[in-house]
C-alpha cells in the first residue's frame, strides 16, 4: 500500500477533495472554513501534506510550526487536523504523514508537538497513543458566555 501513496504539499487547490473527505467523516460541509483553513497554511511554518493515490487525495494533515505566534516558544509545533478516507483507513495513511509532518518540523528546530483531541475521537485518540503522544502538562479551560 505505501509504495502506491504519493505524499505532496497541500493547497487551496485541494479545498473541494478536502471539504469531502471531511464531509465523509464529520457528515458537515464545511467548505468556507476550509477555505480560510487552506488560505493560511502557507504561513503555518511547514506545508500542509497530501496523500494521493493515483492523483485522488485520500488524506491530509495541517500542522503549525509558527514559533512566533502568542508567545509560544519556537521548539514547540501542533498537529491542527488529519483526517484519511474511511476506505483507506487502517492502512498507514495517516502514520505516514505524520511521520513526514514531524521529519520537517525536526527541520526547522521543533523537539515537542502539541495536538488538541476531543476525548470522544477514540480513532484520534488511539492513533495518536500510537504514535507515542502522552497527556501533556496543560489543561484545557473553558468558559461558557
Ligand atoms: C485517526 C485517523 C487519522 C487514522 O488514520 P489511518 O490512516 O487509519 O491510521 P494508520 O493506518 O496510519 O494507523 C496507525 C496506527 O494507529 C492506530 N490506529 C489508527 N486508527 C485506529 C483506530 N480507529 N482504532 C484503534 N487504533 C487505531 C493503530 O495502532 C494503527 O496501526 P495498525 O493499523 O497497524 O494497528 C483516521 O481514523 C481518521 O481520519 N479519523 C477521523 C479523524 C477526524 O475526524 N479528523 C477531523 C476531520 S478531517
Amino acid at each position: 500500500m505505501e509504495d502506491a501513496v504519493k505524499l505532496r504539499i497541500l493547497t487551496l487547490r485541494d479545498l473541494d477533495a478536502v471539504t469531502e473527505i471531511d464531509y465523509s467523516l464529520l457528515g458537515k460541509k464545511r467548505r468556507e472554513y476550509w477555505a480560510t483553513r487552506l488560505e493560511i497554511i502557507e504561513t503555518s511554518g511547514v506545508p500542509s501534506l497530501a496523500a494521493e493515490i493515483n492523483g485522488e487525495i485520500i488524506g491530509f494533515i495541517l500542522g503549525s510550526a509558527s514559533g512566533w505566534e502568542y508567545g509560544i516558544p519556537e521548539n514547540v509545533a501542533w498537529i491542527d487536523t488529519i483526517g484519511v478516507k474511511k476506505e483507506y483507513q487502517r492502512r498507514g495513511i495517516a502514520r505516514l504523514l505524520f511521520n513526514e509532518m514531524v521529519s520537517m518540523f525536526k527541520k526547522v528546530g521543533v523537539d515537542t508537538v502539541y495536538v488538541f483531541v476531543n476525548w470522544r475521537d477514540l480513532d484520534l485518540l488511539q492513533f495518536f497513543e500510537k504514535m507515542g503522544f502522552k497527556k501533556g502538562e496543560m489543561i484545557n479551560l473553558e468558559l461558557r458566555i
